[in-house]
C-alpha cells in the first residue's frame, strides 16, 4: 500500500469537497489503487489545523463543519500560523 501524506492549503469550496471525497472514497481508493491518504495539516487564511501525526477522520469531519476561516479554532489548531510556516516544519 502506498502512503500519500497531504498538506492541504485552502479549505473553502475546493478543499472541503476534496476532503469529503477522500473520506467517502477512502476504501475504494485503497482497494483499486493501493493508495492510502492521510492529511498532515489543513491551512486556511487564519491558521493551521494539525493532527498528532495525521488528522484523524473524526477531526476531519469536525473541520468540515466549522465556518470558513475557523479551522484553526478546533483543538490542535494554531490560530495565526501561516500555511508557509506549516509547510516548512
Ligand atoms: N470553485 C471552483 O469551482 C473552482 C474551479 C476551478 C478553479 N478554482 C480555483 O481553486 C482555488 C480555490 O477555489 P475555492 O472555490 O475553493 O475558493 P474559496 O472557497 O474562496 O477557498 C479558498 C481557501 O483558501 C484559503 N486561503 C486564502 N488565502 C490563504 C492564505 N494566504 N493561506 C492559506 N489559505 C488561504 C481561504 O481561507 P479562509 O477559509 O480563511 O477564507 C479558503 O479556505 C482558487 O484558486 C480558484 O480559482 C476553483
Amino acid at each position: 500500500m502506498r502512503e500519500v501524506r497531504i498538506k492541504l492549503i485552502g479549505f473553502g469550496n475546493v478543499g472541503r469537497e476534496f476532503v469529503r471525497q477522500l473520506l467517502a472514497r477512502e476504501r475504494i481508493i485503497a482497494e483499486r489503487f493501493r493508495v492510502r491518504f492521510s492529511i498532515a495539516f489543513i491551512a486556511d487564511s487564519r491558521g493551521v489545523l494539525y493532527g498528532t501525526s495525521t488528522i484523524r477522520r473524526d477531526l476531519l469531519e469536525k473541520a468540515l463543519n466549522v465556518p470558513r476561516g475557523a479551522v484553526s479554532s478546533l483543538k490542535s489548531g494554531v490560530r495565526g500560523e501561516s500555511a508557509c510556516s506549516a509547510v516548512e516544519k
